[in-house]
């Protein structure tokens, strides 16, 4: 065990995926991040692991729940494939400790809402997700921004996000639950209220997404402002997200963009 020099133990995170994600929130805990470390690492594939554990230092396990409830690990942090995510969340609310889950929660609403009632039941938060572009230094300058009213009130938030391809394998609603859950989660930050109606476009397959159906969701936010009770929710923004492989990007980078219109 490792013990700092001031007598308190580094807080010692299991790691479930050590693919890129996961390699790369291990590099920040073993480097960045002071009182922290690795303390164990868990993937299907064991290569993907041992690299992992090479640069940290972590013990390897192959057994994802035998590491979230082992006694060393303290916290959890989920960056394996989308759809293993939500078994080991709950795993790890049912050991009571603290996990950190890469985007999405769960690529479905009844799995996201299942951790929510898992928490819940709990009794106190445990969970974080990563939507990391609300600690982003570009975000919070054009939320702060928007909440100064720099520019008016916002009417319209296109976003625009490309990605340099689809991930293999992922089907193409995975678009929206990979990689626009992104831009659901900043429209609800960004314009502080809640998408009220969503839309999902699939227009002709780009050639550059050749056989997938390349879906585009348009959500309508409400303005919670006091309306007549007889109308309609006003909207306070349409948030138009726009994701597609593209091929003017380099390998692994996302180019988020965003536009608002104003009055
Ligand atoms: N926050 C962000 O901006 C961001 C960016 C990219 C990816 N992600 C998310 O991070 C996660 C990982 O993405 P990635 O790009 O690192 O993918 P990746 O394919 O490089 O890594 C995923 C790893 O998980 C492992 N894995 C798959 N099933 C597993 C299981 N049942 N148990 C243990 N390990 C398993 C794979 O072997 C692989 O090593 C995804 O959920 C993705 O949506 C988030």
């Amino acid at each position: 065990m490792m013990v700092h020099v001031n007598g308190t133990r580094p807080v010692t995170v299991g790691l479930i995926g050590a693919g890129v994600m996961g390699a790369d929130h291990a590099r920040l805990l073993s480097g960045s991040v002071a009182g922290a470390r690795v303390g164990g690492v868990c993937d299907v594939d064991e290569a993907r692991a041992r690299w992992v554990v090479a640069a940290t230092g972590a013990r390897a396990l192959s057994d994802p729940f035998r590491l979230i409830a082992d006694e060393d690990i303290d916290a959890v942090l989920v960056a394996s494939s989308d759809a293993t995510h939500e078994e080991y969340v709950l795993a790890a609310i049912a050991a009571g400790k603290p996990v950190l889950c890469e985007k999405p929660l769960a690529p479905s609403v009844e799995g996201c809402q299942r951790i929510v009632d898992a928490e819940t039941a709990y009794g106190s938060r445990l969970v974080t997700v990563g939507f990391m572009r609300r600690y982003d230094p570009g975000y919070l300058e054009l939320k702060r921004a928007l909440d100064d009213a720099v520019v008016g009130a916002p009417l319209v938030l296109h976003c625009v996000h490309r990605n340099p391809a689809n991930t293999p394998g992922q089907p193409s609603a995975a678009v929206i639950t990979n990689s626009a859950v992104h831009e659901l989660d900043v429209s609800r930050w960004l314009l502080g209220d809640e998408i009220v109606e969503a839309t999902v476009h699939t227009p002709r397959p780009a050639a550059a997404a050749a056989g997938t159906a390349d879906p585009q969701p348009l959500g309508r936010v409400a303005d919670r402002s006091p309306v007549d009770v007889h109308q309609e929710p006003r909207v306070a923004a349409v948030a138009a997200v726009t994701v597609s492989p593209s091929s003017c990007t380099p390998s692994h980078v996302c180019d988020p963009r965003f536009r608002w219109s104003d009055h």
